[in-house]
């Protein structure tokens, strides 16, 4: 394959508005390169990475959490917002990434866990040792149990990992956690817990940072009134008034406008990113220039490889946008779902927490048309305006490790549902680096998580040497798409049935073939493919063309 526009990425990082049609690679800390050789990647690890993040050609880094942490929920179970885990690194540690990645023109997002700590946060030791109704107890949410003795939790609220949302203490007292037990949820309606976080935000803003991305940024505001409100079911699509007693509440307004005066005191002004799992005709307000600026849009990520779902989930995106003074984003992959190289890999439909439990074998994904529709996908989501969240290994068609032992799970999915659901440990394997050694170049002692074999042809030295490789498209894809300009209004053309096909104000054209038989495209110059030739614009099955 042959690429018409290698040249180098201008810097788009200098403006205020660096983030709006940014490339962001995901990088999950633990996961990327081990520097100290104990098996858990690390800070100096990454910043030993940075020179592979400049050729890929990204805008901006975002980190996963890399806080102190027990691990009880793979970091997202902070113990110190405002400090490093000393297996991950030091604050200097993290200073001298920042730099060293700026010195690069790359931006540095952190990720913010504004709805929980960990148990093990000084708080939370605090308030188990202090009375029921101590100011200590009042930084979280503790209640008393119903029924006789207070033996029942205070109401049905459901965790997201299984199980009553309420743990029981010795003394009798119940408290909140919509996570692990081990993630008790702050009380967002205490100035305390507010100060606190503009301390965290400011700490990370004063050290560099160029940005945040906010963990359940539709959790912190609850209605906590008395009695408590029912709202047993999580899968219960939220109400869009605003009312639902626990998620998406119009009291995150206040929070986030708060927020967003702190951010706007930097120069530029710092941006965020909102995790917010509110229904997608409400997302758009987390995007406000009030409030966080910016917000996942999860739909891609939950799309079926088709051309008609695609095309809803594009105009969706546009459409919410265009509502706020915002970019829409997208996202096919990330720390929390199964890798779409391999979910495209699979029957339509399928049931993915069945078919890990089963361990990934029925039925056996199509390893090679995964990694084709992962190619076309990602150069379709390439051509668009907004911003493109990269998960590492995206770049290298990682597949999912669906075939890890239940003594390897870290995941409190798997542990919470006793077993009832394998989690995310399979996203979450360490980067192939090398495709000789034991650990594959990610560590030079056994990994936290095992590399399958699998992914040895898949590392980075071997993408490197081969111009047909996932990795070597998306080097050129994303360079091509800075120096294309992605930021103008794209507008459908003619399309056969199974295919989309758009075109940019400036003559950027994006063709993609969802369907079974090659169709015939009258191009100019092909710009790029994700299969091999395409030149005379026949593009072929589960393929995209980008042409002028
Ligand atoms: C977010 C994170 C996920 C974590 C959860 C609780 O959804 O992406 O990994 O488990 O929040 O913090």
């Amino acid at each position: 394959m042959t690429h018409t526009m290698p040249a180098p990425t201008p810097d788009r990082t200098r403006s205020d508005d660096w983030w709006r049609h940014a490339v962001v690679y995901q990088i999950y800390p633990r996961s990327f390169a081990d520097s100290d050789g104990d098996g858990l990647g690390d800070i100096d690890g990454i910043r030993s990475r940075l020179d592979y993040l400049v050729e890929l050609g990204v805008d901006a880094i975002w980190l996963s959490p890399f806080y102190p942490s027990p691990l009880a929920d793979g970091g997202y179970d902070v113990s110190d917002h405002r400090a490093v885990d000393p297996r991950l690194g030091t604050t200097d540690g993290i200073r001298a990434l920042i730099e060293g990645a700026h010195a690069r023109g790359l931006k540095i997002i952190v990720d913010i866990v504004p709805n929980h700590t960990s148990d093990q946060h000084e708080w939370f030791q605090r308030a188990l040792a202090a009375p029921a109704g101590s100011p200590e107890r009042d930084r979280y949410v503790f209640r008393d149990g119903t029924g006789p003795d207070g033996a029942e939790p205070p109401s049905d609220w459901r965790s997201h990992f299984g199980g009553s949302a309420w743990a029981r203490l010795p003394d009798g007292q119940w408290y909140l956690h919509l996570f692990a037990p081990e993630q008790p949820d702050l009380n967002w309606g205490n100035p305390e817990v507010r100060a606190d976080l503009i301390r965290t935000l400011r700490f990370w803003g004063d050290l560099g940072v160029d940005g945040f991305r906010v963990d359940v940024a539709h959790g912190l505001a609850k209605d906590l009134s008395e009695p408590l409100r029912s709202q047993p079911n999580l899968d219960r699509a939220l109400p869009l008034d605003g009312t639902d007693p626990l998620y998406d509440r119009d009291e995150l307004d206040d929070i986030y406008r708060e927020w967003r005066e702190l951010f706007d005191s930097y120069s530029p002004p710092l941006m965020a990113v909102a995790e917010s799992w509110a229904p997608p005709a409400r997302v758009w307000r987390y995007a406000r220039s009030t409030s966080l600026g910016q917000a996942f849009n999860f739909e891609l990520s939950t799309a079926a490889w088709d051309a008609g779902q695609f095309r809803a989930v594009i105009e969706n995106g546009l459409e919410s946008a265009r509502r706020t003074a915002a970019t829409t984003t997208w996202v096919l992959s990330n720390h929390d779902i199964v890798r779409h190289t391999t979910r495209y890999a699979l029957p339509a439909g399928i049931d993915l927490d069945a078919w890990l439990l089963g361990g990934g074998a029925d039925p056996a994904p199509d390893r090679a048309l995964g990694t084709a529709r992962a190619r076309a996908a990602a150069l379709l989501m390439l051509a668009l305006p907004g911003s493109v969240y990269v998960y590492q290994g995206d770049e290298l068609a990682l597949p999912e490790v669906s075939d890890l032992a239940p003594e390897q799970l870290h995941d409190p999915i798997w542990l919470r549902t006793d077993g009832a659901q394998k989690g995310r440990d399979g996203a979450r394997v360490p980067l192939p680096w090398d495709a000789t050694g034991e650990h594959l170049g990610f560590s030079t002692a056994t990994p936290w998580l095992p590399l399958p074999e699998a992914f040895r042809d898949l590392a980075v030295a071997t993408q490197d040497a081969d111009p047909e490789s996932t990795l070597n498209l998306y080097r050129a894809a994303i360079r091509c798409r800075a120096l294309l300009d992605p930021s103008g209004d794209i507008a459908w053309l003619d399309a056969p049935e199974g295919a989309l096909h758009f075109a940019h104000p400036n003559g950027w054209r994006c063709f993609t073939n969802f369907g079974d038989a090659a169709v015939s495209v009258e191009i100019g110059e092909r710009i790029l493919g994700s299969a091999p030739g395409m030149d005379a614009g026949v593009v072929p099955p589960n393929a995209t063309l980008w042409y002028r």
